[in-house]
């Protein structure tokens, strides 16, 4: 039996050896690893036997039949580097380093971002300066020192995100600074920040976005973008702030802009007035975009009030300025003819890629 068995593994190493010394192709060599080597070939099924014999012999038969699998094992090795070294096509692994490479999608700039750079262009070349302030604002920037005290029925136009109740102690009553805070609703409440570290005369812009807590349409909506300009010197008057606006207003169409004004009230000018510039569609003839008055709506503006420059530290009326405000998204869509002021929000490429 022991001869039997012995002239079996000789027969299988020869065999095997010779058959991955004669391989060819990669796949007739895949093809030998299963017959020779694999669990179910021949060898395979013999070394697993081999438990069923008597230890003695088990230890002799077996060390033979390690021996044959580490030739073939070998062989099939050295077939392997054979094979996959002919195999190597030099055509089809060829690399030109020189070649264009493909173009991959790049992202841009969000469209409102382009505006307000813009718009930061334009009032940068008129003199102005850019300040910023927190989104995350105290009632007292947002409202008191805007002479919008605790029961001003102004505050009701803005419809606050309140953050946090007021958590002051009662010892502290010099404290005017309220602790409540808010989402800020606009970004006059920078005017104030910006007055209590500069003395006039500047002008600035404040950039910035703003919430309102209030139901999203077409034209509303919760989280948006704003512009704040102050001019303050010893003698600024209504017609300064006209003659800049349509300077500024001209530049951003690219074509002559008039505006007008038209009484209104803010508690943090006096006096105070919503400005209109003329139809940018129609040119102020009339159309359907501005119903036919020939004016669009932009924003507020008005002569800074007294109380105002005294919340920010400012002796009473030593100082003259006008302050203005508009939003960024309306003025986008007026550039750019975007009916939906939800879509700048809405992450929906189909929009963004257009700009
Ligand atoms: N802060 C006002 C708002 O968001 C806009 C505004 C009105 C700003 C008049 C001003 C101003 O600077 O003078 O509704």
């Amino acid at each position: 039996m022991e001869t039997n068995t012995f002239d079996f593994l000789e027969k299988m190493e020869r065999a095997g050896c010779t058959a991955f010394s004669e391989a060819k192709t990669l796949a007739e060599f895949r093809d030998l690893e299963v017959q020779f080597l694999g669990r179910k070939s021949e060898l395979g099924l013999f070394l697993k036997s081999l438990a069923l014999l008597p230890p003695e012999e088990r230890h002799k038969v077996g060390k033979r039949a390690n021996e044959a699998k580490r030739a073939i094992t070998a062989a099939s090795q050295s077939a392997r580097a054979r094979l996959s070294e002919a195999s190597f096509d030099v055509k089809s692994e060829w690399i030109d380093v020189t070649d264009q490479p493909c173009s991959l999608p790049v992202g841009h700039l969000h469209i409102l971002t382009t505006v307000e750079n813009e718009i930061v262009d334009i009032f940068r070349s008129l003199g102005f300066d850019v300040a910023d302030g927190p989104e995350l604002e105290t009632e007292f920037y947002n409202f008191d020192a805007l002479n919008i005290p605790a029961d001003h029925p102004a505050r009701d136009m803005q419809d606050t995100f309140w953050i946090r109740e007021d958590t002051r102690s009662s010892q502290d009553p010099q404290d005017h600074r309220s602790a409540r805070l808010l989402l800020r609703t606009h970004t006059s409440p920078v005017q104030v920040r910006y007055m209590e570290t500069h003395t006039p005369p500047f002008r600035i812009i404040v950039p910035g976005r703003i919430f309102r807590s209030e139901a999203t349409d077409a034209s509303h909506e919760h989280t948006f973008y704003q512009f704040e300009s102050l001019f303050v010197d010893k003698s600024v008057s209504v017609g300064n702030f006209k003659y800049v606006a349509e300077l500024f207003f001209s530049r951003f169409f690219g074509k002559r802009i008039g505006v007008r004004l038209r009484p209104s009230f803010f508690p943090f000018v006096e006096p105070g007035f919503e400005f209109d510039i003329a139809c940018t569609v129609c040119d102020g003839k009339g159309c359907s975009s501005c119903h036919g008055t020939g004016w669009l709506e932009v924003g507020g503006a008005g002569m800074v009030h007294q109380s105002v420059f005294e919340a920010a530290g400012y002796e009473r009326d030593r100082w003259s300025g006008f302050a203005w405000g508009f939003g960024t998204n309306r003025l986008a869509m007026m550039k750019y003819k975007i009916p939906d002021v939800r879509l700048f929000q809405s992450g929906d490429l189909r929009f963004l890629n257009q700009f």
